[in-house]
């Protein structure tokens, strides 16, 4: 598959992971912490890696590497509005949006007491978790459930969709009308 996909991550990297395993063309993946996992994973794999932590300096930073999608996996930081404007940014969220949106979604979920969450991807907006929905997959809670036990589930559902839904988007087949995503 042709196209120019960056990762930007900020933790485990399980979902860079299963990024580079699709065999999606992977040109970078960048981070905001130096010693996250995702970049080990990233080097491993033979892919170039950068670190910065000034969200201003993603656009420039990122520029020489042309993307035709920016995938968020896991990158814990809100990129400014003039970023997320002249990207398209694809991000995977732990929940059913617009279900707990922000951080830490299965503890959100198990808190509120659902009996069914999963994992979202969408379009990255200048909102927090509030771009139109790519691809949703839903995971029962199970009694006894924590919130380790949760996510790790949800992460299954995640390493499928992501990397079909960024392979659907650089196969143009990804078609935006509104909030409305229709696969084509
Ligand atoms: C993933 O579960 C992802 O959905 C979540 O961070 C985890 C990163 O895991 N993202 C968010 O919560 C964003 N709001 P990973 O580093 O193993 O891919």
């Amino acid at each position: 598959m042709s196209g120019r996909v960056v990762v930007l991550a900020s933790g485990e990297g399980t979902n860079v992971q299963a990024l580079l395993d699709s065999g999606l063309p992977v040109v970078v993946v960048g981070s905001d912490k130096p010693r996250a996992r995702a970049l080990a994973r990233a080097e491993a794999a033979g892919a170039a890696t950068v670190v910065n932590r000034d969200l201003a300096r993603w656009g420039e930073i990122l520029a020489p590497y042309k993307p035709d999608v920016v995938v968020l996996a896991g990158f814990m930081r809100i990129l400014p509005d003039a970023f997320v404007l002249s990207h398209d940014c694809i991000n995977v969220h732990p929940s059913l949006l617009p279900a707990f949106p922000g951080l830490r979604a299965a503890e959100q979920a198990l808190a509120y007491g659902v009996k069914v969450t999963g994992c979202t991807v969408h379009y990255v907006d200048t909102g927090v978790d509030t771009g139109p929905i790519i691809l949703q997959a839903a995971v029962p809670v199970r009694a006894g459930d924590t919130a380790d036990s949760l996510h790790a589930r949800i992460q299954v559902e995640e390493h499928r969709l992501l990397p079909e839904a960024v392979r659907l988007h650089l196969a143009g087949r990804l078609r935006k009308n509104g909030r409305h995503v229709e696969v084509i």
